[in-house]
């Protein structure tokens, strides 16, 4: 019996040496397929699978995040995020942020304008009267250095942003690690550090569709955020500054509720800052999504003070060369941003969003996939 299962033990290590290299089941695993090119710059989609077949890609430009395949409550896959077929996809004006890094101020600046240690500041205006996420040419648009560490299950991408870039004081350099676990959990470890003071806010701009494709829009989700306040916005969807209750409100999203309950009582959709219920700098949990049909489950922790829950509000069909030609319609996707709340560097009250010299900003956000 002793040598039989002995004999079986060789077959199998066997087995294993002969399998073809390309077949990456029981792995984790990096590959690199070429997406087109940037003037001479080649950009490239990198691609990390985790041994149960989770898969999430990931471009040089911006960082962004192209596909993200999970497993449904039948085992089957389906890539959750939206996204382009090709690179002209992704370069088209008017692409909507679809999983890229945003940098170097997630969200809104009022007027593009701030000042900081006594001096005024002024920044490029890309979203009527003002700033929105880093400028015209933010993190999104460039071409981040890529690195794949050892282990097969990360990648380093790293940006040095000059002095003076869309306005901003300082030389940046934003290192960002995106790791897939064993545990089909996706984490964005962010760092940054600067010569000059200077406002930071990194977030992902991913759109979730939990359905990876079933349901055009996402008025099926439920949503639960750990959140007892938001900060409410002016019609320029800057914050009034005013921290206030969601109780009795259609933000109140503690108790899980699905997003098109009380959608239409929003106007224009859900595009607002959560006030996160936490104490601590910890990664902590603080929103689930839960697609019913697909059994779809993603868990979102983040160290954190807010969140940006987006209902894919200005998405209106018109967008080209999506994912298998797929027709993007108001409310097809969410965005939920962990970061700092928007506007910061001219409202005192909110949290510090201000990176002196000899500091180090960190962020850590992770989505964890499961089924129900
Ligand atoms: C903003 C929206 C904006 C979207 C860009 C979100 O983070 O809050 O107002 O339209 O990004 O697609």
């Amino acid at each position: 019996m002793k040598k039989y299962s002995y004999l079986l033990l060789i077959a199998a290590v066997f087995a294993c040496k002969n399998k073809p290299s390309s077949d990456n089941a029981g792995k984790f695993a990096i590959s690199e397929t070429p997406y087109g090119k940037i003037d001479t710059s080649a950009i490239t989609e990198y691609t990390i699978s985790n041994p149960s077949g989770m898969k999430v890609s990931i471009l040089n430009y911006g960082g962004t995040v192209t596909k993200l395949i999970t497993k449904d409550k039948a085992g089957n896959d389906g890539d959750v995020i939206l996204g382009f077929d090709t690179l002209s996809g992704n370069l088209q004006k008017g692409n909507p942020y679809f999983g890229v890094l945003v940098g170097r101020f997630a969200n809104r600046i009022a007027k593009g304008k701030f000042t900081l240690e006594g001096k005024n500041y002024q920044l490029a205006l890309n979203n009527g009267v003002n700033t929105l996420h880093g400028g015209l040419k933010g993190y999104d648009k460039v071409i981040w250095t890529v690195e794949k560490l050892a282990g097969d299950s990360s990648l380093q991408l790293t940006y040095k942003s000059k002095d003076g870039e869309e306005g901003y004081p300082g030389n940046v350099v934003a290192t960002v690690v995106y790791s897939l676990s064993a545990a089909n959990e996706l984490k964005i470890d962010y760092k940054a550090t600067t010569d000059k003071a200077t406002p930071i806010n990194l977030t992902s701009h991913c759109y979730f569709n939990l359905s990876a494709g079933a349901d055009s829009t996402i008025v099926n989700h439920e949503l639960f955020l750990k959140a007892d306040k938001y900060t409410p916005v002016d019609t320029t969807l800057i914050p009034t500054g005013k921290i206030e209750l969601v109780k009795g409100t259609p933000f109140d999203f503690t108790v899980p509720k699905l997003i098109g309950k009380e959608l239409d009582m929003v106007k224009g959709g859900y595009d607002h800052n959560w006030v996160l219920n936490r104490t601590g700098k910890d990664l902590e949990s603080i929103a689930t999504l839960y697609h019913a049909a697909s059994g779809r489950f993603m868990e979102v922790f983040t160290t954190e003070p807010g969140i940006q829950f987006y209902s894919g509000n200005f998405l209106d069909g018109t967008l080209t060369n999506t994912k298998g030609g797929k027709k993007y319609v108001l409310h097809g996707a969410l965005c939920l941003e962990t970061q700092h709340f928007p506007d910061s560097p001219n409202e005192p009250s909110f949290p510090n969003t201000i990176l002196k010299p000899g500091e180090t900003y960190t962020q850590t956000t992770l989505y964890k996939f499961s089924v129900k």
